[in-house]
């Protein structure tokens, strides 16, 4: 019986920077944000809202949309770079939360954990919860996998302008409605590294930009070897003399910190995908142009950015291959429509690369495709550094879901706040009871730490209706 993701809800809170605002107050040209990042609006967390009460809401969303009771959940994960506490789990916030609604131990049996590996730990999640349905270990039930985050950098940093907050909420089960999974495919690599990480007791990370964007693009085409051998081995693809991978898989959904760097990621995978089939002599005679060398055959990270003749060449080389109608036809009909929920929301961490499943299925379902029986390969990437692919199948039951999505209605109306305003939050000066947009049918955290001390570092949230 296949297993896989049957529908799923999202939760972005309503206050937005607009990308011309920022450039103004940051002295950025804003054609470098809309085209050379690809953002046009960041989502923030107004001040009464943390990465649990939105998990909490988008799971509430999830649960609502498909009638579901307690009893029918055995499972809520939630994956997360923002936890709030360095033992207990965000997945116990969510339950107290839900438990405000559902009645007071309406959810005890459902267990779970909180998952961290950067970005990629709700691939991690999916991937286990799956196999935990595969194994029959949840009776009737079905897992709730929530992705949940705030992106957070410091004022005037490069990565400030890939900031964004939000939560997507996945419903895992028997016979998905939307997409099954391939089994015995999925393929992970894993390094230690320091492109993007978060000391204890720090708000924001510490980035190696360059680095971050070298590293992820390196780990996710070795994961997606693995991937090619198991999915040949499976019998999902075969390859016939002169074929890739990529002219197999319908659509491709990556991990998007911003929206340009899944457009790069296509185009560094499609160039090591085709590099030794006959359409690359096509292309580089088109292009007039030989594909750069590195100094290092080694190719290591290091060597290659220490190869600055090299990085340079490789970057022109990049940006011609990206203007060819080999790259752009890829790009129109198996990756653009998983962008567009990014340009107008930001970087969702953990989040991101499920917004673009959610964003990929309304937009190319809008477009008028049929979806049924399109594989779509994932590209998960986490810093530190863990990358997974893994592929799925959508299912007859997507149009259903397809057909209720409206991106715009289910964010609700946004509320565009001046750079200064945007300031205030992020130095956290303001009070959960000075938020800027009043709560209607959601959770909100009031408090933390209670007035005695024995509850300090308590954190309170009510529904507001
Ligand atoms: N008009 C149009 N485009 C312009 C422009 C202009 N006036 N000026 C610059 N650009 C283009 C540049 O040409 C460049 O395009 P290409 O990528 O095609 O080369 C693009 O804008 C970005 O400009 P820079 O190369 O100058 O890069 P930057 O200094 O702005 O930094 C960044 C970009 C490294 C992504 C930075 O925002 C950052 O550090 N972000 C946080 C780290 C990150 O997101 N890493 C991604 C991989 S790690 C990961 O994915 C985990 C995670 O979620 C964080």
């Amino acid at each position: 019986m296949p297993v896989g993701i049957d529908d799923l809800a999202i939760y972005v809170p309503k206050l937005y920077i607009d990308y011309k605002d920022f450039a103004e107050a940051r002295g950025i040209d804003p054609q470098k944000l809309e085209y050379g990042i690809g953002i046009k609006k960041m989502a923030l967390a107004d001040a009464n809202q943390d990465p649990a009460c939105m998990a909490a809401n988008a799971c509430m969303r999830v649960m609502k949309k498909n009638d579901l009771n307690p009893q029918d959940i055995g499972r809520i994960y939630v994956a997360t770079e923002s936890a709030l506490d360095e033992s207990k789990a965000m997945n116990s916030f969510v339950i107290g939360m839900l438990e405000q609604v559902y009645g007071e131990d309406s959810l005890e049996h459902a267990g779970g954990i909180e998952c961290k590996f950067a970005c990629v730990s709700g691939s991690y999640a999916l991937y286990d919860n799956a196999n935990w349905i595969r194994a029959g270990e949840n009776g009737d039930k079905s897992a709730i996998v929530i992705v949940s985050d705030i992106a957070k950098y410091d004022i005037g940093s490069a990565g400030e302008y890939t900031q964004g907050a939000g939560a997507v909420a996945l419903l895992i089960k028997n016979n998905p409605r939307l997409l099954a999974f391939d089994e015995k495919v999925a393929s992970t690599i894993i390094k230690n590294e320091y492109d993007f990480y978060r000391p204890f007791g720090k708000e924001t990370p510490l980035v190696n930009g360059v680095y971050s964007n070298l590293l992820y693009l390196i780990q996710v085409r070795k994961a997606l070897e693995a991937y090619k051998e198991k999915a040949i081995k499976q019998g999902y693809i075969k390859l016939k003399e002169g074929e890739s991978i990529t002219d197999h898989i319908d659509y491709i959904n990556v991990h998007l910190p911003y929206r340009k760097m899944g457009e790069k990621a296509l185009a560094y995978l499609l160039r090591h995908e085709w590099r030794h089939l006959p359409r690359w002599k096509d292309i580089t005679t088109h292009l007039k142009l030989d594909e750069p060398i590195p100094k290092d055959p080694r190719g290591t990270i290091e060597s290659l950015l220490a190869d600055t003749e090299f990085m340079k060449a490789d970057e022109k080389f990049r940006k011609e291959f990206m203007k060819t109608t080999y790259y752009r036809e890829v790009f129109d009909k198996k990756m653009s429509s998983s962008l567009e929920a990014s340009a107008i929301i930001g970087n969702l961490y953990t989040a991101s690369m499920y917004m673009g499943l959610r964003s990929l299925v309304e937009f190319e379902f809008g477009k008028g495709f049929d979806l049924y029986n399109k594989r779509v390969g994932f590209g998960s990437y986490g810093s530190g550094c863990s990358a997974m692919v893994f592929s799925g199948v959508f299912q007859e039951g997507y149009k259903e879901i397809a057909s209720k999505m409206n991106l715009d209605k289910e964010i609700g109306t946004r509320t565009k706040i001046s750079i200064n305003n945007y300031e205030k939050l992020h130095s956290n000066t303001k009070k959960f009871d000075e938020a800027f947009l009043s709560a209607e049918n959601e959770f909100i955290l009031v408090s933390i730490g209670g007035i005695t001390a024995d509850r300090a570092g308590f954190r309170e949230y009510c529904y507001a209706s």
